[in-house]
This record gives structure tokens, sequence and C-alpha cells, in this order.
């Protein structure tokens, strides 16, 4: 259980005792959140007094009223945002002139909280104000800790997420009350929508779970003996209803080595992705093709497929996070924008490089070296 303490600095005795008692014993939680939150009140009547108390305390959020005896609550808010301290703000006001509201909005104010309130109301805006100064300290933390990409895929997973839990909620609330009709055939186009955003939602969690799994760090307790063979099958066959579907076939070629030196995870991860890459921006009826190769100075695989390919001026965002080609070919096929930069990443661990040939409409082949000492002779290293 953890305490927040929030300040709230206004002149009408009557809301600073209303905030102590509708908080005084609320509590929060969210999923995401360690554990739940409650809330500790300071009262202030003027500014004056709340810079006093600001600098001797240090709150976690401040409902500032705007309109204060002695100097008034923006005031109170540059202050804040001069010291530069960690502290979330939302006005507490009767009535926001716009100048007032843009004023506090630049100095860092994220809500407004119009007087009079309910009981409700408050609690509303203190768990959103509660869940941004979360955030935002989680950001700085992963931010010091160099692990900007990592939120920054948490947000876009939750915002990701978001979009089609609402859209099957739709679908389904307007089939319980049977908006469209009393036959099951009458929502035949809810279902199969429906369908397509739980797959995606699929997809999504599926990035998470690579996301997670690649520490980023070779990890050499994980190394193992890799058959070639068992990884690109497992591959095709992650991949196969899909396939299917598009009817898609596949060639396989494993030259020079049966097996490799390495944790297994890395290498699913690559392959399932450039598989599924290749699949999933094909044209139906098309063909993938899947090399491994093995020299003295270099392991190879390579992916190619006969889809929509890339123009050349796409390729070098392919790799960055959440970058996704946006054209009319693209547009109804789904995808974090991940993939490539997992695989590039992983790649990078094995002091390897990915690139891409592609021809617009005729097929790509993404292609993964890795120099053969990596996969091969780190055993005789340990
Ligand atoms: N084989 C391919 N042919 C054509 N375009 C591709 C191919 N592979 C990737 N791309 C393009 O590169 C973009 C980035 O690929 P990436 O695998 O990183 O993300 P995604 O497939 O969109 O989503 P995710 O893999 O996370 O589900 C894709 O959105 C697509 O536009
Ligand atoms: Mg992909």
């Amino acid at each position: 259980m953890a305490q927040l303490k929030i300040l709230v600095v206004d002149d009408e005795p009557g809301i600073r005792s209303g905030v102590t008692r509708i908080l005084g014993n609320f509590h929060m939680t969210y999923p995401f959140m360690d554990e739940d939150y409650t809330f500790k009140i300071l009262e202030a009547a003027t500014g004056e007094e709340g810079i006093e108390i600001i600098d001797r305390e240090m709150p976690d959020i401040l409902l500032l009223d705007n309109k204060l005896p002695g100097i008034q609550g923006v005031e109170v808010l540059e202050y804040v945002r001069k010291k530069n301290y960690d502290i979330v703000v939302a006005m507490i006001t009767s009535y926001a002139s716009i100048d007032v509201a843009v004023r506090a909005h630049n100095d860092g104010a994220i809500d407004f909280i119009p007087k009079p309130f309910t009981p409700q109301e408050l609690k509303a805006s203190i768990e959103q104000i509660t869940k941004q100064q979360y955030l935002r300290r989680i950001t700085h933390k992963l931010k010091v800790e160099g692990k900007k990409v990592r939120f920054q895929f948490l947000s876009v997973l939750s915002h990701e997420l978001k979009a089609p839990l609402n859209a099957i909620d739709g679908y389904l609330k307007m089939m319980q009350e049977r908006q469209m009709g009393e036959s099951v055939d009458d929502y035949t186009s809810a279902i199969e929508r429906s369908l397509q955003r739980i797959e995606s939602m699929r997809n999504l969690i599926m990035d998470l779970l690579d996301f997670t799994k690649v520490s980023f760090e070779k990890q050499i307790e994980k190394m193992q003996n890799v058959n070639l063979r068992e990884l690109v099958s497992m591959a095709v066959v992650t991949v196969s209803p899909y396939a299917i579907h598009k009817d898609i076939h596949f060639v396989t070629d494993i030259r020079g080595c049966e097996t490799i030196w390495a944790d297994p995870n890395d290498f699913e991860i690559i392959m399932n992705n450039l598989v599924s890459n290749a699949v999933k921006y094909n044209n139906t009826g098309g063909t993938v093709t899947i090399t491994v190769d093995c020299n003295d100075n270099e392991f190879s695989i390579s992916v190619a497929d006969t889809g929509i390919g890339i123009n050349a001026a796409d390729k070098d965002m392919l790799f960055e996070a959440f970058s996704r080609i946006k054209n009319d070919k693209t547009r109804n096929i789904s995808g974090s924008g991940l993939g490539l930069s997992i695989v590039r990443k992983v790649v990078e661990l094995y002091h390897g490089v990915i690139n891409v040939e592609s021809i617009p409409d005729r097929g790509s082949v993404f292609t993964v070296i890795i120099p053969t000492l990596q996969v091969t002779n780190i055993k005789t290293e340990l």
C-alpha cells in the first residue's frame, strides 16, 4: 500500500475540508500498478502557505484554486515548474478564463476540476491524476534505466488493445440488443470483424511476449544446440493457419550445417518474424523461400517472398520500433510495427546484420548474416 500526498490550496474552508473528507478514506487500484494507493491530504488557505508546504512536504499531487487572496494559483504553478518538482498539478476552479487555462496548461497543469464537484467527480479526477503521476514516474524511471522503448511499447500496447476491445464490445452489445435482427446470420459481418480484431490483439500479445523474452543481453547459460530444421519447421507451423488461408507455398533449403550454438528463443524470434512477414505481406498463392546457410565465416538466414515489396525510400525505417509502411497495399494488414525492430536487436546481440532487398509488387528478401564465431565457437569459450 502506497500513500500519495495531496495538497489542496484553496481559500474556501469548505472545499478544503470537502477534499479531505472525500479522499481521506479513498483508495485506488489499477491492475498495472504494483500496489494500492491511499491519500494523505494537506491543506493550505493561500498560495504563500501552499509554497511553504510544498517545499517542506513535497506533495505528489497539487489541487490548486486559481483565485486566491495573495499570489494566484498560476503563480504557485509557475513556482512548482521552475523548481522542477515532481508534482502533478490540477486546477480546481469555479470559472476558468481562457487565458488562465492556457497559462496553467502551459505551465504543466494536467487537469481542471470544476467547482462545485460531487465526491464521484473528485474521485474520478484523482484517479486520472494518480494514473498520470504513476505513468510519469514510471517513464522517468525507465528512461533512466534506458528502457524507454519498453515503456513506449507498453503504452502503445494498452492503447492498441483498447481500440479492438471497444470494437468487440460494440459488436456484442449490438447482438445483445438484437439490433440487426433475430437470426445469427444477421451478424455474420460483426462476428467476422470481431474475430479479426481478436486476431490482431493476439498478434500484439505475441509481440509483447517476444519483447519480454528478449533481454537484449546474450545469456550464455541459455545457449544450446539449436536444430535448424526444427527451427524452420516450427516457424512454418506457427504461421500455417494464415498461410493456408492465403494459399502460400513454402520452399526450405538448409545447407552447410544442421545446428548452431545459440539461445533458441532468439532464433525463434528471428525466424518467426521474418516468416510471418513473408506470409503477411505476400499475395494469395505466393511463395515463401527460407534458406539457411553456414560457412566458415558466416551463418545466414534468408526469407524471400513474392509479395507486395517495399519502396526503396521506405527501407530504412522498417527496423525502427513501431514503424509500419502505410499505403493502399498494407491498409488492411494489421501489425504493431515492432517485429523487425525486435529482430534487429536480437541479430545485433550476435554482432550480425539484417538487410532487405525488394522490388515493389515482385517481393522482398530479408537476410540475416551473423559471424560464424558468434553461433558456433562460443561453446568452446565457456
Ligand atoms: N516481407 C515484407 N514485405 C513487404 N513489407 C514488409 C515485409 N516485412 C515487413 N514489411 C513492412 O515493414 C513494416 C514493419 O514490419 P514489422 O514486422 O516490424 O511490423 P508489422 O509486421 O507491421 O507488425 P508486427 O510484426 O509487430 O505484427 C510492416 O508494417 C510492413 O509495412
Ligand atoms: Mg511483422
